[in-house]
């Protein structure tokens, strides 16, 4: 069993795995659209994680993940614990790069779907960006969660050039420097 990781499943590795390939999916692109109010954010003021959007000239990279021999289903009932937020697991096929054995043709991942409860969809970047910048939960600022992942496909997945990530990246810095700003100018 192969799951693909195109957000927190890229640097927060917390689960074992006997191997791991990097490599993309078609149809789809990445998106800050769903709610979390059980890891980046909490119920009345929820956070912005990433979900999968269809969009038939996508491709989102990521890494696929080999769960252990045998341990498949008590890894997957953890990974479906972890997160339970409102996503589901589809199946899609999964392009290897480069292409070398053995890999999978198919790999599960998770999605959060229009319909699920959690689902914010789409707004313009700057309130993105400040719904990121106010969002704290149980495990952590919003904003760790964005800038690791930024972190992480520009380190490990270079051909993957997110421009809502990155832009995202860069409105929620400029407007962290203008609330410390703010507050130097306060205390002066
Ligand atoms: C991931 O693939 O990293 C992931 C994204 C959203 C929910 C769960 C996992």
């Amino acid at each position: 069993m192969w799951v693909f990781g195109y957000g927190s499943l890229i640097w927060k590795v917390d689960f074992p795995f006997e191997e791991k390939r990097i490599g993309f999916i078609k149809g789809y692109s990445r998106r800050f659209w769903q709610g979390s109010t059980d890891h980046r954010g909490v119920p009345g003021k929820p956070g912005r994680v990433v979900t999968l959007v269809e969009d038939p000239d996508g491709c989102v990279w990521g890494v696929a993940y080999k769960l252990p021999t045998g341990r498949e289903q008590e890894v997957k009932s953890y990974l479906d614990h972890r997160e339970k937020g409102g996503y589901e697991v589809i199946s899609v096929p999964f392009h290897p790069v480069p292409s070398i054995a053995p890999s999978p043709s198919q790999t599960l991942l998770y999605i959060g779907s229009q319909d699920n409860p959690d689902y914010l969809g789409p707004a313009p970047l700057e309130q993105i960006a400040y719904q990121i910048v106010h969002a704290t939960g149980p495990s952590g600022e919003n904003t760790e969660y964005l800038f690791e992942l930024a972190d992480a496909v520009r380190n490990f997945l270079p051909e993957d050039l997110d421009a809502h990530l990155f832009s995202l990246e860069t409105l929620v810095r400029e407007q962290l420097e203008e609330v410390n700003e703010m507050c130097r100018n306060n205390s002066a």
